[in-house]
């Protein structure tokens, strides 16, 4: 049997909502899911800029940052996904108690998963954007080669190819990659999610 850990919380003097108070701004999980190269990145990067600009506090998770620090004891199998998300709703949901707006960029293949995220944080503070783009696309665009060596056989268990991709039924929003520009993008996202950020509060 496991251990009973004996873990009492410490009630901190200052909230999460005095936090929300001293940013003038809610915070939230934008929650980006999609095929590799799909554009996640991209999209969390241009919407993180224009939320900067305007004063808001942000930061971005994404592979870049977690699976060659906190993540880089998991692989891709599919214990190791689940693992990778659970990690990173955690970490998402302190940033969240933080006052900061996060944006998490990770293909994030299967639903249980993502639900989990919301659940976690609370479905009021996230907002899930399915970045929709048909893997011919995503293969023709190949970034960084990777559907070329799945192809080959020499990455295993690739999403999309060789490892499944469950799609949202219900995103907050979806948006097609393939249809429109980053800056269409980014402009559909920062609609979407500014009342939620309570600016004009
Ligand atoms: S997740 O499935 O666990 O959510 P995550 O977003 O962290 O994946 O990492 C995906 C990125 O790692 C891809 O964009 C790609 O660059 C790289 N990668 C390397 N191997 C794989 C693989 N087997 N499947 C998908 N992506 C892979």
């Amino acid at each position: 049997m496991k251990e009973k850990l004996h873990i009492i919380p410490h009630k901190h003097i200052v909230s999460k909502a005095n936090r929300n108070m001293l940013f003038n701004h809610q915070s939230l999980v934008i929650w980006f899911t999609g095929l590799s190269g799909s554009g996640k990145s991209t999209l969390a990067n241009g919407l993180e800029n224009l939320l900067h600009t305007k004063g808001i506090a942000t930061y971005i998770l994404d592979g870049d940052n977690v699976r060659v620090g906190l993540n880089k004891d998991l692989d891709f199998s599919e214990s190791g996904r689940v693992e990778n998300i659970r990690r990173i709703g955690e970490v998402a949901n302190l940033f969240v108690d933080s006052g900061v707006v996060v944006l998490s960029a990770f293909v994030s293949p299967f639903k249980n998963d993502r639900q989990t995220v919301k659940s976690l944080v609370g479905a009021d503070n996230f907002v899930e954007v399915f970045v929709d783009c048909p893997i011919e696309v995503c293969e023709q665009r190949d970034v960084k080669g990777l559907y070329k060596k799945a192809r080959n056989g020499e990455i295993s268990n690739f999403t999309g190819i060789s490892s499944p991709f469950e799609t949202p039924d219900n995103a907050d929003i979806r948006i097609p990659t393939n249809e429109m520009s980053i800056e269409e993008g980014v402009q559909l996202l920062y609609e979407k999610i500014k009342t939620k950020l309570d600016l004009n509060k």
